[in-house]
């Protein structure tokens, strides 16, 4: 069993006729709703890929925890580990005009405040790997410290900081970096984190007690190392129309061969197959027909 620890927002994307300004008024012509958080969107592609999952992690008390849960029981997610609480669910409101000008206003609402107490130690022992993402911590430092306990607890660890941890810095992360199975950055964030060209940084993280580590390059596909092996994997060509949620279906394209336990080189690629998949289709959880099994030659 997979098991994901991350935040939980509901996206809701206001088509606009104008982002307005200080004093200003727009309107909303049109509003979709869309379940995401990087780790759980992973988590939903593992669930549709057919692996057992779980999820830890908080909602609150209001119409978009329901629609949160909604979309992880449809998937078969086992929801045991998401705690329901007083207060607002993580909600992350995106606003778009006609011109494809962007906005965005997060609120991390109850997602910062999961105390360790709070986690299923139940999911943790079911788990074979916990893969972990980043919490904004605006509402305090509890879910990153609960991340730290799993991590030291947990039988393997996936963790993608992203870059609200990476600003953290490496001092704040080598408690978990220690403990990761897995680190699954983007270059940006490793280079930015290490303050070293990738390919030294993944050195350094296996120093540090990392076992493999996959770096996210973008069009240019992936690079995978576990220290005595490493690989350039090129991504497989697409035509993106929406690269939200592009990194964390490559999480999912990796964790999924890993699992099966692929040799890395193997993982590398199922993670650019899914992801180049993804993109071609608009939003960041729609994985239906995307089959990691049948993988076409480059
Ligand atoms: N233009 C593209 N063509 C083909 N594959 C792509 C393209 N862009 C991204 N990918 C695939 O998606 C993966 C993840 O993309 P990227 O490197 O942008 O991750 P990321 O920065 O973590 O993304 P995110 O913003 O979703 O967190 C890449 O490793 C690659 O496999
Ligand atoms: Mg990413």
């Amino acid at each position: 069993m997979i098991a994901g620890f991350g935040a939980l927002n509901l996206d809701k994307i206001y088509i606009v006729d104008k982002i307005p300004g200080k004093d200003e008024e727009g309107y909303v012509i049109d509003l979709e709703l869309h379940p995401g958080g990087s780790a759980a969107n992973t988590i939903a592609g593992l669930a549709d890929f057919g692996v057992e999952t779980s999820f830890i992690g908080k909602i609150g008390s209001d119409e978009e925890g329901k629609l949160l849960l909604k979309d992880f029981l449809r998937r078969r997610v086992d929801t045991s580990g998401i705690v329901s609480a007083e207060g607002r669910s993580g909600v992350a409101m995106i606003f778009v005009d006609g011109e494809g000008n962007r906005a965005i206003l997060v609120d991390p609402g109850v997602n910062d405040t999961i105390s360790f107490d709070e986690v299923s130690k139940d999911v943790v022992e079911r788990a074979e790997i916990v893969h972990m993402t980043s919490f904004i911590c605006k509402n305090g430092l509890d879910s990153f410290r609960s991340q730290i306990e799993v991590s030291r607890i947990a039988s393997g660890v996936s963790f993608d900081p992203g870059l609200p941890y990476v600003e953290r810095g490496l001092e704040e992360l080598k408690p978990i970096l220690k403990n990761t199975t897995l680190l699954l950055p983007n270059r940006r964030e490793l280079e930015l984190l290490f303050g070293m060209d990738y390919r030294e940084a993944c050195i350094e993280a296996i120093n540090m007690g990392v076992e493999i580590v996959a770096v996210k390059l973008g069009k240019e596909g992936c690079y995978v190392t576990d220290g005595k092996n490493e690989h350039h994997v090129k991504a497989f060509s697409a035509s993106p129309v929406d690269t939200t949620g592009a990194g964390d279906a490559f999480n999912a394209g990796f964790l999924y061969a890993w699992q099966k336990k692929k040799e890395i080189v193997d993982c590398a690629r199922t993670g650019n197959f899914v992801a180049g998949k993804l993109i071609e289709r608009v939003g960041a959880r729609s994985y239906d027909g995307i089959d990691p099994e049948n993988i076409p030659q480059l």
